[in-house]
This record gives structure tokens, sequence and C-alpha cells, in this order.
């Protein structure tokens, strides 16, 4: 798609409340939404469902490849999200599964496999996307890039509640080891870590409301993009 269709991206470390984010502001600007990390979850679940080892680069990558998966829009909340003619829902949110997610991320090929795939999502009238990589790698030429961050003991609280208000069970110390190896494997991994891009806005979201952070980024896109203040 042309270059020209505005994205605004967000990049950050698990938990920080992306997802929130980026859902509320493409709902409310009637954006297109990327949730790269989904794409790197369900190659995973599949990779997975294939008992292929996690390890196994080649494999994995075509996995990505030839990944058959639909984002259906729904009135309110996330899309539902259709893997092999089969709705997924906990079973991708699960920890087990981000934490497989974030092994098989770190294999350049499985990156490259699905760089094309991302970008596509970029569709008038624009695209929030979510990510470690959006602003570095993914749309280096986008119109806005943020960066979230939380300290990792927030961060950890925020996982475990919207793990229980899903009905999930965790485990606080359980979840923060693994908040804490997912971190340091997508931040220290050769290929595209995670990392501010160089002309990001950062913002440290430790103290701040849901409703604070969208308001930080509403205005800060309207201003970028130039759209009225009702917008
Ligand atoms: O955002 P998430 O928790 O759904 O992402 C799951 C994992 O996928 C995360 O630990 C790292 C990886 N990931 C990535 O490497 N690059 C992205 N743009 C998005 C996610």
């Amino acid at each position: 798609m042309s270059a020209r269709v505005p994205v605004i991206t967000v990049d950050g470390p698990s938990g920080v409340g992306k997802g929130t984010l980026c859902q509320w502001l493409a709902n409310r600007l009637g954006f297109h939404l990327l949730d790269s990390g989904a794409l790197y979850r369900l190659t995973a679940l599949a990779a997975l469902r294939r008992n292929l080892a996690l390890e196994d680069e080649s494999q994995v990558a075509a996995v990505a490849a030839g990944l058959e998966v639909e984002f259906l829009a729904v009135t309110e909340g996330a899309p539902r999200i259709v893997l092999e003619g089969e709705t997924v829902g906990d079973e991708l949110r699960s920890e087990t599964c981000g934490n497989a997610a974030s092994r098989i991320a770190a294999l350049p090929a499985v990156r490259a496999a699905l760089l094309q795939r991302q970008r596509d999502f970029r569709q008038p009238p624009g695209l929030i996307a979510d990510g470690r990589d959006m602003g570095t790698v993914v749309f280096p030429d986008a119109n806005l890039k943020l960066f979230l961050t939380a300290s990792a003991e927030e961060r950890t609280h925020r996982r475990h509640k919207q793990l229980n208000e899903q009905g999930m069970n965790a485990n606080l110390k359980n979840l923060a080891d693994e908040i804490a190896k997912r971190d340091a494997r997508d931040s220290q991994r050769a290929a595209a870590p995670l990392r501010p891009a160089a002309d990001a806005e950062t913002l440290d979201t430790t103290r701040l409301s849901i409703a604070e952070v969208c308001n930080w980024a509403l205005m800060r896109t309207r201003r970028r993009l130039g759209l009225p203040k009702n917008s």
C-alpha cells in the first residue's frame, strides 16, 4: 500500500498496555489495527500444533510464511482471530503461547517471513501498529512513533489483572519471572531487538491511568496528522 497512508507505531515491552491503547486509538480514529504480537503468537501456536521444535528456524519460518489467519472485526474489543479455520482465543493469550512467541520471534527467518504480511495492514484511512519493532523495522517511515514503558512490577500486575479478567489463572511470582525472561529475550536478541526508534516519543506509564495514556497518544496523533480537535 502507498507509503502515504498514515501509520502510528506503538512499541514497548510485555504488559505495558500497548494493546489497550492501540485498540482504543484505532477505534477512536476509525483506523486499522495491527496486533503484530498476535502474528508471532499464531506462528508459535501453529508450530506447536505441528509438533515442531521451536528452534527449527526454517520449519517455523515456513509456518509463518504460510500462516492461514483471519482477523474478524467485532463491534467492541479485540477482533476474533481464526487460525486455519478455527477461532483461537484464550490459548493465544496464554503465557505459554506468549513465551513460545518470544522464542520464535528471535529467529531472523521467522521475522522476515512476517514482514510483508505486517506491512499489508497499511490501508486507508490509516493504521495503528502495536509491537516491538514497529517504529524501528516494520514502519521506519511512520508518521508518529510512540514507545511505552512501565516498571516490571507494574507490568506484572497489569498482566495478572488482565489474565484474571479473562478467567485465566496466573501465579504472580511465576508471571514476574516469565515477564523478566521475556523482556530479556526480546531486548537482547540480535534480530530487531525491542528498543525505541531514534525519533520515538517515550512515555513512562507506571503511574498513569489508561485514560491518561490514551489522551497523551491522541493529542500527539492529532497534532502530527493535522486532525481536528474533536477527532
Ligand atoms: O505483544 P505480545 O505479548 O503479544 O507478543 C508476543 C511475543 O512476540 C513477544 O514476547 C515478542 C514477540 N514480538 C516481536 O518480537 N515483535 C513484535 N513486533 C511483536 C511481538
